[in-house]
């Protein structure tokens, strides 16, 4: 069965959609089969993957609608074992097409179909408290939190961690904390290493050791449609995001999903 990985902060632009496409890119390049959703309406995962989606009559939205199969909307990636199963703007509207009796569990049902050819199925969620979002947690096993070394991230740690809270709850009491990771470090600002020491300080079990470092290769390689790991491998955000994948893969040979 696959582990299904929601990658979610509240907080926009603090690094979800390139941790979801270079962590799968990392994933694949170990030898597991990778599928990659995209839950955002922005559908940056293709264009980082280099697939143009402005042609393409199935995206997760007309599964989601009940209109085409999975198998029917989600697509290779030239790069080994990386499925992906892109989004166009039509998601922002899914609230209101969905018409199952509970449609939180739209999403976590679709998968069931798949979850079975794949390894680790990575969720990219939107900046946003809504539907989208709460349904990839009702979906996934387990919450990737991204968290950017800038003002505000304690603020957005709070906010996710309240909703995780909520989820549990209500809908998907297995779900757990995969853990934090620090984004877009730069060592020489003072801000930066005050944000991670906070967050180490609070939640030290649960942040990896790996930190992403702000790394202008990663926007470079986004521009190609290619994921770091493989536009330059010798990059720093390439190495930080294989030496992430790495940790991941440690951590789940000592805790297995039940
Ligand atoms: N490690 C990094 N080094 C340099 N730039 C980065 C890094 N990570 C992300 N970026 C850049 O920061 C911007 C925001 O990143 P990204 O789109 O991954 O964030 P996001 O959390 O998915 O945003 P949104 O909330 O809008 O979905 C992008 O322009 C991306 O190229
Ligand atoms: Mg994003």
């Amino acid at each position: 069965m696959g582990r299904i990985i929601a990658i979610s902060n509240h907080k926009g632009g603090v690094g979800k959609t390139t941790t979801a496409i270079s962590l799968s890119a990392a994933f694949a390049e170990f030898g597991k089969r990778v599928l990659l959703i995209d839950m955002d309406p922005q559908g940056n995962c293709a264009g980082g993957l280099g697939i143009d989606t402005s042609m393409l009559p199935n995206t997760i939205s007309e599964v989601l609608y009940g209109k085409c199969r999975m198998e029917e909307a989600i697509r290779k990636t030239t790069f080994k074992n990386l499925d992906l199963l892109p989004s166009k703007v039509n998601l922002a509207i899914a609230e209101t097409k969905i018409h199952t009796e509970n449609p939180f569990f739209a999403l976590k049902k679709m998968l069931s179909s798949v979850e079975e050819n794949y390894d680790y199925i990575l969720i990219d969620t939107p900046p946003s408290f809504g539907f989208l979002t709460l349904s990839s947690l009702v979906a996934a096993h387990q919450v990737l939190i991204p968290v950017q070394c800038e003002y505000f991230a304690l603020e957005a740690v709070a906010q996710i961690l309240g909703t995780i809270a909520n989820v549990q709850q209500m809908y998907n009491l297995d779900l757990t904390i995969l853990g934090f990771v620090m984004t877009m470090y730069d060592p020489r600002l003072k801000l930066a290493t005050d944000v991670t020491m906070e967050i180490r300080g609070l939640f030290k079990e649960k942040t990896f050791v790996t930190q992403i470092p702000k790394n202008s290769s990663i926007v470079e390689a986004q521009r190609e449609g290619t994921p770091v790991t493989v536009f330059r491998p010798t990059a720093s955000g390439a190495i930080a995001y294989v030496a992430l994948a790495r940790e991941i893969l440690n951590n789940e040979t000592e805790n297995p999903i039940k």
